[in-house]
């Protein structure tokens, strides 16, 4: 998920930005929530962006500061409901308290066998790409199975929806590799305004589609 449209939604009550954001992380936890209760094998999030760095300090330190008061009070009902954290992106970059936390998180659900619950963090499919191309180049011939292994997503499942909030249709170096075969969902629904029922809708429509992945 593309979760989109945090400054406007608090553009529009004439709120501070970061009051968007805040809303944003109530929605992710009803999201997750919705997620492992409909049984979703994985759920990734676009949290921060390797481009999102471009943003005023003050707004990026706010969304850090959401991150780390997230991880704290969210672990323990990971933990409790089988759902195995993952980061994706390049995640050391952020503060070392951060890592920390997420290291504990990581390590804490690792065992976990419920729901994957991927947060992108720092991180750009196309960085991501490259990294996975290099990694496999090292082991041998570069094809698109040796790439696919060397993703920060080799050990989850292949993405089949896509979903984006607030009406932008682009993809914003975003899982580019891992969309080849994906259906795209576009909603013009702020990401602070998402309930599980849009998600349910996306559901519903993405078990119409037909998928032939280039078969026919
Ligand atoms: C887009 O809104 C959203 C983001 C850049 C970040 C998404 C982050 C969160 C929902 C909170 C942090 C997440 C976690 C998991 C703790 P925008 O600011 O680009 O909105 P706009 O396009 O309307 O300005």
């Amino acid at each position: 998920m593309i979760m989109d449209g945090n400054g406007r939604w608090a553009k529009k009550r004439l709120l501070p930005r970061a009051l968007g954001h805040k809303r944003g992380v109530e929605t992710v936890r009803e999201i997750v929530r919705a997620a492992r209760s409909m049984g979703l094998e994985a759920l990734t999030l676009y949290a921060f962006s390797s481009e999102n760095w471009r943003r005023p300090a003050d707004e990026i330190s706010d969304l850090m500061g959401l991150l780390r008061h997230f991880i704290k009070s969210d672990l323990e009902e990971f933990v409790a409901n089988n759902v195995r954290l993952k980061i994706l992106g390049e995640y050391h970059a952020l503060a070392p308290d951060i890592c920390e936390l997420i290291d504990t998180a990581l390590a804490r659900t690792a065992h976990n066998t419920g729901t994957t619950l991927a947060i992108a963090l720092n991180y750009g499919a196309q960085q991501e790409i490259a990294r996975a191309a290099q990694a496999a180049a090292a082991k041998g011939p570069i094809t698109p199975e040796s790439i696919t292994d060397e993703l920060d997503t080799w050990d989850m499942p292949p993405l089949d929806l896509l979903i984006r909030t607030s009406g932008e249709l682009r993809l914003s170096n975003f899982m580019l590799w891992q969309a080849a075969y994906a259906e795209l969902w576009f909603t013009d629904v702020l990401w602070p305004d998402f309930t599980p029922e849009h998600l349910r809708e996306a559901l519903n429509q993405f078990g119409k589609r037909e998928r032939r992945y280039g078969g026919r």
